[in-house]
């Protein structure tokens, strides 16, 4: 996991003491937070030339690919195998949940859940500061939080009841949850860019974003600005996959709809923020509501199948729809013409309200 990284910024090349000050007022503690700069935001933010920051970058990032925390220009496939072997997977107590992931929310990946309002976005987002505490053996991460609250939205009390109801020890679980309260886009931007000697500070194991996007939307308002604006929030998705493999950390966002106007079958919601948001997210879930419960469906993915299943929000957080109405996730389903040819006539609501 995200053990200390022993080399200090100053022990680079060329960095002293006046560029040590200027890194850290910039908000770069770590020489992980320098191999995850780009040239343009040390240039922008530090007031020092190209080729300084591009020096600095290359000189941070070759001695973490030394030291292997980060993957060499050229790998071995068995390399990235055991870097593989080291991701944990984080229970979202959903066994349906669970099972549309392969076994839990993963480290080193990105994982975006969007929806329209309601649909249970920042309730899996509170679930998942719980459960990412129990220890590796009961499907946690063993680590602590941190989340980047963008809406407001963040409840301590829902934490403490979903905590409460799983007879977990509430003040401590409540403790090691380090909430950010984010009120602008450069906010943000700020906090994505300090985030790796927080988690090395705070022993984080999991981010919650909740949400990527608002911000961003409130404030780049017009076609003048859009480029700009997925500029920025195209950094902030790099940034967050970047510190997600060092540190081996599951990193979760959340993300709005939007209405597509040209489609004419099927569902006409997808995320917001286009592409960007979409190419830089490594699980991509869309989340609605389906009667009582919720709906999630595996969007896109580099190793799940596309598969669908319903989960419901209870006092405990996330969980199953009981026993007798539990649906099987579509990616153990037989497929529809087999089903279609057994029940003949017979047609189930889920089949109705499926995605395919
Ligand atoms: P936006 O942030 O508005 O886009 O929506 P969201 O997707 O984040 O929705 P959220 O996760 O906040 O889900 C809200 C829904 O969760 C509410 O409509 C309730 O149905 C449900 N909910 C919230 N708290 C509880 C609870 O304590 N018990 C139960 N049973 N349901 C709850
Ligand atoms: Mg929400």
């Amino acid at each position: 996991m995200s053990e200390a990284i022993e080399v200090d910024i100053s022990d680079l090349p060329g960095v002293g003491p006046a560029t040590k000050a200027k890194l850290e007022a910039g908000g770069i503690t770590t020489i992980l937070d320098l191999a995850a700069s780009t040239v343009n935001e040390l240039v922008d933010n530090l007031n020092i030339t190209d080729e300084t920051a591009h020096n600095l970058i290359f000189e941070s990032q070759r001695i973490l690919k030394e030291k292997g925390y980060l993957e060499k220009d050229l790998v071995s496939a068995q390399e990235l195998y055991d870097r593989r072997a080291k991701m944990v997977r984080c229970t979202t107590y959903s066994n349906n949940l669970d099972k549309l992931f392969l076994g839990g929310i993963e480290t080193q990946a990105v994982t975006e859940f969007y929806g329209e309002f309601g649909s249970g976005k920042t309730q899996i987002c509170h679930t998942l500061c719980i459960s990412s505490q129990l220890p590796i053996e009961e499907h946690g991460l063993a680590g602590n939080v941190l989340y980047v609250d963008t809406e407001s939205t963040f409840r301590p009390e829902r934490i403490a009841q979903i905590a409460k109801t799983r007879n977990m020890d509430v003040d401590k679980i409540l403790e090691n949850i380090h909430v950010a309260k984010v009120y602008n886009a450069s906010h943000l931007e700020l906090i994505v860019k300090a985030l790796g000697g927080l988690i090395q500070q705070n022993n984080i194991k999991l981010v919650v974003v909740d949400s990527i996007i608002s911000l961003h939307r409130a404030e780049f308002v017009g076609r003048g600005t859009l480029s700009e604006r997925q500029q920025k929030l195209n950094a902030i998705m790099h940034r967050l996959k970047r510190i997600a493999e060092i540190y081996n950390i599951a990193i979760v966002i959340t993300n709005q709809v939007q209405a597509s106007p040209d489609t004419f079958f099927g569902d006409p919601t997808k995320a917001a923020g286009g592409n960007i948001i979409g190419h830089a997210s490594t699980y991509r879930v869309y989340l609605r509501k389906a009667g009582q419960e919720r709906k999630a469906i595996m969007i896109d993915s580099p190793c799940h199948p596309y598969g669908d299943t319903n989960f419901v929000i209870t006092e405990g957080g996330i969980g199953d729809p009981d026993e007798t109405k539990k649906t099987i996730p579509s990616w153990k389903k037989v497929p529809e013409k087999a089903v279609r040819k057994a029940a003949s006539s017979k047609e189930s609501d889920d089949d109705k309200d499926s995605e395919e």
